[in-house]
Parts: C-alpha cells; structure tokens; sequence
C-alpha cells in the first residue's frame, strides 16, 4: 500500500513507519521540518514537506494514495498548559486535521482510508466508571481538545473509511509518558502519585502500532475505536509494578499538591485524574493484545524476563 503518515516523527510515528516499512508498504513521512525527519529516518527516503495547515499543498501528497494516518499535534504533556500552549495544542490539531479533510475532499484518486489520532480524554476523567466507545465526552481541557479535534473532520467525504483511534497513554522506554515516570523509579525515589486511586488506562507501543495496522486492513473497520490494553490499572498498581520490574523501592509519596504546584492543570488532569477505558471494540471483533498485562508490558519493555 501507498501510506502516508503525517507527524510520523512521533512517538507512535516512528515506530509504525518502521513496522509499515518493514512489511514492504511504501510510506511517505509528511513533517514540518525534512531535516528533523531524514535524521530519525536515516535509510527512508520517501519525505514530504508540509507547514501542517495549507490543504493544498496536501492534495499531491494524498492524492492516490491507499491510506493516510495523520498523529500530528503539539505534545500535549509538553509544558504547562499556560494559555498560549493550550491555544497552540487546540489550534495544531485542528488545522492539521481540517487541511487533511479538505485535501483528501479534494483528490481526484481519494485514499480509501483516514486513520485520524484522538486520545481518551475524550471521556473526561472519572475513579469509577469504566468508559467504552459508546460512552459519551466529558469535562475538562483535554476532553475538550479531543471533541474539537474529531469534530474537525466532519465534512470529509464519505467515500473514506474514517477510523478515529482515541489512544490511552502508550508505554515506550523511548518516550512518552514512561520515559518522564520511570526516572525517579531509577534514582529509587519512585512511588505513588496523589491518591494511587486515579485510572492509568495505558497500551504498549507494539500493540499500538498493531491495533492501527489493523483497522487499516480490516475492510469494514470505521468509527471510534479505544486503543488501550483490556486491563487499565491503578496509579499504584503501575507504580508498584514498575518498582517491581526496575528492582527498585516504591517508597515515596508524591502529594497532590505538589504535583499541581509543579505541574499545573496538565499535572492535575494528566497525572492526578485518570479514567478507566475499555478497547471493547477491538476485543469484540476478535483484535488479540499482545500486551495485556501491565507486568508482561514492562517486562518487555526493560526486557527483562
Ligand atoms: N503518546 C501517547 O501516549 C498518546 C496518547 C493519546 C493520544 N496521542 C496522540 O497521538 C498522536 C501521536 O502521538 P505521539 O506520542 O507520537 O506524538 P508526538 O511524539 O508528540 O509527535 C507528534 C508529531 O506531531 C507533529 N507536531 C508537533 N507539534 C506540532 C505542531 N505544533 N503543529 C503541527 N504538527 C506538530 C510532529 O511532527 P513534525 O515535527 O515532523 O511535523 C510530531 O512528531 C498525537 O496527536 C497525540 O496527541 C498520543
């Protein structure tokens, strides 16, 4: 297949160009800066260069191609959200997002499939009720962002098998999430964030980039789909487990209001508030995670056995 992926510098990017490459598709890395992008892909030589928000420079790109995925965004765990970086979380998305319907619209040969990133904080975050994809959106800056970010796609044509993949936190030793968590675990000064009650609905980078592959290949795949791993755990439960694996003491207690003081809003919607998503769509058509078990992951991770 003809693939072109937007944003594929990216965490999940850069290992689905790898994984696309490597099954012999011919994939287009489209990124704002050719440099950044022939460095992290040193052996690809597809690329593509866009500004992230002039349709019509896009139009070539997607122009009789088989699928576009477009992951691209400003990193929402980048810094604290003062306004001037929420604006720039909001508006990045939402210009890519509507360049890329509008190129698509556009094409005369339409790729057969969009693959548009979301996230689960669409839910909003809640300690008990388990969210799946018929669940409705919920409160807050980031469930916010996300309902703005799919809405931005309606009047793409419906000739296109849309799939919005709302992702959980993807677990990576490469970055991420993990990569910021980890560090204290490894000075041994790891523990517990806020209460520990709060919902970590989490997905290995390998079953990321399977999941997406999937759906790409599967015909009468569209819609919504959660990508996360069927077992969500507690922020103690992860700290726990990560102490676990790294050999390390999961002693400490980090109190919220040093996370809120540190952090901000992003400390308190991303780290002190979780929700726990189900992939019930993915587990219902027969979609088997390699990882779902939050100890089988890390152990993969820090490949220890
Ligand atoms: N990683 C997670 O845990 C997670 C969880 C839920 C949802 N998601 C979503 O899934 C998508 C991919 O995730 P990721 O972790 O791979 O993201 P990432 O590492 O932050 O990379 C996203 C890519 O978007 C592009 N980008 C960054 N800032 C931008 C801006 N201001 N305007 C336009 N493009 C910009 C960059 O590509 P270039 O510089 O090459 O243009 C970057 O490589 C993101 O939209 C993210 O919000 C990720």
């Amino acid at each position: 297949m003809k693939i072109v992926i937007i944003g594929a510098t990216g965490l999940i990017g850069q290992q689905l160009v790898d994984s696309l490459n490597d099954s012999g598709h011919l994939v287009t890395i489209v990124s704002r800066n050719n440099n950044k992008a022939a460095k992290i892909f040193p052996s690809h030589s597809g690329f593509a260069s866009w500004n992230g928000r002039n349709p019509n420079a896009l139009v070539g790109l997607v122009n009789g191609s088989d699928a576009v995925i477009n992951l691209a965004g400003e990193n929402i765990a980048g810094g604290r959200w003062t306004k001037s970086r929420k604006q720039l979380i909001l508006d990045s998305r939402i210009r890519s997002v509507k360049a890329v319907t509008e190129a698509i619209n556009q094409a005369e040969n339409k790729p057969k499939v969009l693959v548009q990133a979301s996230a689960i904080g669409y839910y909003g975050t809640h300690p008990e009720v388990t969210f799946t994809e018929d669940s409705g959106s919920g409160n807050g800056f980031l469930s916010e962002v996300t309902q703005h970010w799919e809405n931005a796609l309606r009047g793409l044509s419906s000739e296109i098998r849309l799939i919005i993949i709302r992702t959980g936190v993807v677990l990576s030793e490469k970055g991420g999430a993990l990569k910021k968590m980890q560090t204290p675990f490894k000075l041994g000064i790891g523990g517990t964030v806020g209460s520990g009650r709060q919902w970590l609905s989490w997905i290995h980078l390998e079953d990321e980039v399977r999941a997406i592959t999937y759906l790409i290949n599967k015909e009468g795949a569209s819609g919504i789909y959660n990508l996360t791993a069927p077992q969500p755990v507690t922020m103690k439960e992860f700290a726990k487990t990560l102490a676990t694996i790294l050999q390390r003491w999961s002693w400490f207690k980090v109190p919220s209001f040093a996370v809120r003081m540190l952090f901000g809003q992003m400390g308190h919607e991303t780290i002190l508030r979780g929700q726990r998503v189900m992939p019930a769509r993915l587990l219902a058509e027969g979609f088997v995670f390699r990882f779902s078990n939050l100890q089988d992951a890390l152990k993969d991770i820090y490949r220890k056995n």
